[in-house]
């Protein structure tokens, strides 16, 4: 078998075939399952855009009355999983924290029928209803608080902010949050989805699919790229900061959070949308004093950079609209893993209908025929060093 040409990070490889969402990242067009994600933002929920994600349409009334019926239903935790949580350490990291969660499931459902619909069905409904009520459990119990129970009245976004924070959330912040889900909840083959993907080609079951997707989400080029950039937006400080802090970043050649993208490579479509939704918000609640630097700082980065294609992708705007909506900054990435296990369930049963386990290959770059050196005739190599500090 001839070895293709290494393509780092494998851009643009196609890793599978898919129908469930398209990216067009020189006209900045976003679709799941070929419609708009301005059309979506503006008149499906999430858990109708998640629907139409894991079965290829949009539901009926009634179809889509018995899914949110079903989710309504399991959002509640088993005690034992809670009893888990309680241990995990408060100082943790909640990414860390709803990965073994994830996880754990598959101890409570263990059974395992991928052929089987229903089984299919009864996951999909599991995962979304049981991990936001995970997210919020975790920020209380950290807090020493016990969690609240979810709310049967409140719908699914309603639902998430009050139990985060033990009140009746407005209905602007809750249908803005739910719009937020819908942009975060499906984007081809990002890093987390093909991690799902590859996870789901051993046929495993489908909580340690997500979980394995939580844990690649979790990192700063991916989905916590929007906590950083809440940071940087702190370090920068003012205004007149902005175009010193650009420099340098340029000048050093270190990535600035919140921008570029492998394959946008004008603005965000869900970056626009995010950035209007932080202004209906600051009408409503109050400016951010952030705002003001994040709308410079667009201005001087595409000055700077517009010429590579760097722009602002979804995680530029996304935190300060979380921001306003209360939530702590280190939950931004679960929110963001609530709304895109929709996408991962996705992906894990499109590739059940047609899988094949991955198994890439390599381009060997190491040695042959090395001679096995006896332990006490070796020199202390440098990972021993680093070792040794550790
Ligand atoms: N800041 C400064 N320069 C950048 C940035 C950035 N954020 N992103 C890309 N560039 C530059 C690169 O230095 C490179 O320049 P060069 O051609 O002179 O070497 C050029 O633009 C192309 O960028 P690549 O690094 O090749 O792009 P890649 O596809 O490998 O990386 C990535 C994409 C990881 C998202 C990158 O843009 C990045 O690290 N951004 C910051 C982190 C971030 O915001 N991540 C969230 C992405 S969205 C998501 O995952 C949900």
């Amino acid at each position: 078998m001839s070895v293709g040409e290494f393509k780092p990070g494998l851009e643009g490889v196609p890793a599978t075939l898919s129908s469930i969402s398209y990216v067009d990242g020189q006209r900045g067009i976003l679709e799941y399952r070929g419609i708009r994600i301005e059309e979506l933002a503006q008149k499906s929920s999430f858990l109708e855009t998640a629907y139409l994600l894991i079965w290829g349409e949009l539901p009926t009334q009634d179809e889509l009355e018995a899914f949110e019926h079903e989710i309504r239903y399991h959002r509640r935790l088993k005690y034992r999983i809670r009893d888990m949580m309680k241990c995990f350490p408060e100082s943790g990291h909640p990414m860390d924290a709803l990965q073994a969660c994830a996880a754990a499931l598959g101890l409570f459902y263990s059974r395992r029928a991928l052929d089987d619909p229903a089984y299919i069905r009864a996951a999909v409904v599991r995962l979304l209803a049981k991990i936001p009520t995970m997210v919020a459990a975790f920020q209380l119990m950290r807090k020493g608080n016990d969690p609240v129970q979810p709310r049967d009245d409140l719908d699914y976004s309603a639902n998430f902010l009050y139990m985060l924070s033990e009140r009746e959330p407005d209905s602007l912040a809750a249908h803005i949050f739910d719009i937020c889900l819908t942009l975060h909840a499906e984007h081809t083959i990002n890093a987390s989805t093909f991690s799902a993907m590859v996870t789901a080609s051993t046929l495993t079951d489908p909580y340690a699919v997500v979980a394995s997707a939580v844990g690649t989400l979790a990192g700063p080029l991916h989905g916590g790229a929007n906590e950083e950039v809440i940071d940087m937006l702190e370090t920068i400080g003012s205004v007149d900061n902005v175009r010193s802090y650009v420099d340098h970043c340029v000048e050093k050649r270190l990535k600035i959070m919140g921008f570029g993208h492998r394959v946008y490579k004008v603005k965000d479509p869900r970056a626009i949308i995010l950035q209007d939704l932080a202004e209906q918000l600051f009408e409503k609640f109050g400016q951010d004093k952030y705002y003001d630097i994040a709308v410079t700082m667009e201005r001087v980065v595409e000055e700077k950079l517009g010429h590579k294609g760097v722009y602002p992708n979804v995680d530029f705007y996304s935190g300060l609209v979380y921001r306003k909506l209360g939530i702590p900054t280190d939950l931004f990435t679960p929110v963001f893993a609530i709304a895109r296990v929709a996408g991962w369930l996705a992906h894990w049963k499109e590739q059940l209908g047609e899988n094949r386990i991955y198994r890439p290959t390599q381009i060997y770059t190491g040695s042959h025929d090395m001679p096995y050196i006896p332990i006490g005739d070796r020199q202390p190599s440098s990972s021993d060093l680093i070792a040794s500090k550790v």
